[in-house]
């Protein structure tokens, strides 16, 4: 069936690991140094699972003492750019100074074991700095994407119970100074102990809680507090489908030595890397790629804080060229934005440094990967299509060290350790090219410990579809020879340019407005962005229709979600298509804005008779003004 010898030996070696879960990862696990060995590998208390149990270690250690004794000592960790030319470029060595007088700074204002300390900052050393140093101390860092709003700080810090801030004055987009301190500055918390400003533009003036970010002046040695394996590193908020944002939390060993196994496997990174991954910290991908497997593993990488193709659309292929990537780990939206460019902007660059390519966020479809593939690696370039989420902490589907034959729009196969299926509605395994749901079938130390303060919710979301399986919440199919294609998403999250939003956030967002009578949304297909956000509203009676109101929903959105949310259509209607027990028809809205005919939605809601669906279908179409 396999052409490939080197297939045949991947497999035995996935067989191996999935028979001898323990022992395989108990190996892996000194890819990491530790501070206590663990005395047990997992303890299994479903579906909460505990690895390296006994363990103690510290991830700022792990990123950067323990390379100080190697020659990695005085190895380029970042080079960073911006748009505006501005360059940087740390050692491991000066990166670790600058770790530790900041961690100074941070205990002095009292950052301890175990307190959150929420960071709003731009893609800039001193954002991994901040990580890093909050977690020297024991502390759990909660990162929030600078493109979020107010809103959205303010319910991450209800719920994180942060006692502190790291943020910055500003950040550059498209060649605008866009302000992070005036976001921050609306928060009024009186839990906020203190806010730590970057001061990038020179005049922020310290005042009550709002202190100014350090100047280096001369080493200080902070020691790494060691803390247990299972100790949370952070906690990430996503979407999901009820709804405020879940609270990701991922420990410290088993997550630290699943990013780095991964990343290892999947890009075959090597001392002379120079590896680019594109993704913000606000991103899982950048917790676990720009951040703790590259410094985990001591490779060098290239960090950019802007727009792909500001100030134009060869601004990208030019780093390339410039800083001689060898890995490139990108997404499918920023591949279909350069696509509608014209080919020279990349032809006209040196891109013969690259060795690996990888996407990551959404499916990416064949036209794309042959554009990659083509153009960018130039036909020798492997794909590496990683299949994960910001729960599973690291890569679950991809080719392993790009060995495996790959199929453009396949995320391959599972990583070696991960237990993968394609069930049907009740848990049975399917047959190949049937589309199912994909399950995880046993545990990984990558896996999320839970959701913060809500361990029903980490039972119901994750555990409570299937039997004793982890579900992911997305479509896939598995072809004869074990190939997965992922399909979309299963339920009713959106997926805008690769980051999640769910439909009821967006849906309370538009409620604000008081003219809001019921609102639903659907993701529809993009061009670009993989899907974006069609909206159907109904207005509170007496108010007339009018384009401004419009403006005004696209409006709150932006405020209580951020720009994230991008809208391609919102309809108003008289009412909304529901079933009897009051359930939205979603899919009968998305044949609505996608111009179905009836006869290919009849079939789609499960709660309703197809009489019901085609009344409903008829008066939506009929009553859009
Ligand atoms: C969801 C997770 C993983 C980091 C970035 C997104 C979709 C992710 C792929 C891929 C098809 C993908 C899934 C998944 N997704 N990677 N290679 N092929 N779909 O993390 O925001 O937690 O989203 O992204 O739907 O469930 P996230």
């Amino acid at each position: 069936m396999y052409y490939y010898p080197y297939v045949n030996r991947y497999i035995e070696f996935y067989n191996y690991s999935i028979n001898n879960l323990e022992d395989f990862w108990a190996y892996q696990a000194n890819i990491i140094p530790w501070f206590r060995r663990w005395d047990k590998v997992l303890e299994d208390n479903h579906p909460f699972y505990k690895w390296f149990v006994g363990g103690l270690l510290n991830a700022s250690y792990v990123c950067l003492d323990q390379h100080l004794e190697t020659y990695r000592k005085d190895k380029v960790a970042f080079y960073w750019e911006n748009e505006l030319g501005e360059r940087e470029t740390v050692s491991y060595y000066e990166l670790y100074n600058r770790v530790n007088y900041f961690s100074k700074f941070l205990q002095d204002l009292g950052v301890k074991k175990g307190d959150v300390v929420l960071i709003y900052m731009p893609l800039v050393i001193d954002a991994i700095v901040a990580m890093l140093s909050v977690v020297r101390l024991g502390a759990i860092h909660n990162v929030v994407f600078s493109g979020f709003s107010k809103n959205a700080i303010l319910g991450r810090i209800e719920d994180s119970k942060a006692k502190f801030i790291i943020t910055a004055t500003h950040t550059y987009r498209r060649g605008k100074k866009v302000d992070l301190l005036s976001v921050i500055k609306e928060i009024n918390v009186d839990s906020i102990q203190n806010i730590v400003v970057l001061d990038r533009s020179g005049d922020f003036k310290e005042e009550g809680k709002y202190v100014k970010w350090p100047t280096y002046k001369e080493f200080v040695y902070v020691p790494p507090v060691p803390v247990e394996s299972t100790h949370p590193l952070f906690v990430l908020y996503t979407s999901g489908t009820t709804g405020k944002p879940k609270g990701i939390v991922h420990s410290t060993g088993g997550y630290l030595v699943y990013v780095a196994s991964t990343l290892r496997w999947a890009f075959n990174v090597d001392n002379d890397s120079i590896w680019w991954c594109t993704a913000d910290i606000g991103w899982i991908t950048g917790h676990s790629y720009v951040v703790y497997a590259p410094l985990a593993l001591g490779i060098t990488s290239f960090i950019y804080e802007g727009a792909p193709d500001y100030p134009d659309p060869s601004k990208w292929w030019s780093l390339i060229e410039k800083y001689k990537i060898t890995e490139f780990y990108t997404s499918p939206t920023a591949l279909r934005m350069f696509m509608k460019y014209d080919l020279k902007y990349v032809l006209d660059h040196d891109l013969s440094s690259l060795r690996m390519l990888g996407s990551v966020g959404e499916p990416i479809n064949p036209e794309v990967w042959e554009w990659f593939y083509v153009n960018i690696g130039r036909s020798k370039c492997p794909i590496i299509d990683t299949w994960w989420q910001t729960e599973t902490g690291g890569f679950m589907i991809a080719p392993f060290i790009g060995i495996l034959p790959l199929k453009p729009g396949f995320a391959s196969l599972p990583l070696p350790g991960v237990l993968v299926d394609v069930v049907d509605e009740q848990g049975n395994s399917l047959p190949p090219n049937t589309k199912g749901y994909i399950v995880v079938k046993s545990p990984w130390p990558g896996m999320m410990m839970g959701i913060l303060n809500d361990d029903e919710k980490y039972k119901e979301v994750y555990w409570s579809k299937f039997e004793k399986m982890y579900y992911p919440g997305d479509y896939a199919i598995r072809t004869e020879d074990g190939y997965f294609q992922l399909l979309g998403r299963a339920d009713e999250v959106i997926k805008i340019a690769g980051h999640r939003i769910g439909t009821f956030e967006v849906e309370s967002a538009i409620l604000e407005n008081d003219f809001v009578a019921e609102a639903a949304v659907v993701g529809v297909p993009d061009e670009v962005r993989g899907e974006v956000v069609a909206a159907f509203v109904t207005l509170k009676q007496g108010v007339s229709v009018n384009e401004e109101l419009k403006q005004k929903i696209i409006g709150k959105v932006r405020e209580i979600i951020g720009p994230v949310v991008v809208f391609s259509s919102i309809f108003f209607v008289d009412k909304l298509p529901k079933t009897r027990s009051g359930k939205i028809m979603r899919r009968l809205l998305k044949a609505v804005v996608l111009g179905k005919e009836l006869g290919d939605i009849t079939t789609l809601e499960e709660e309703a008779s197809v009489e019901e669906v085609k009344k409903a279908y008829e008066e939506v179409k009929r009553s859009i003004v």
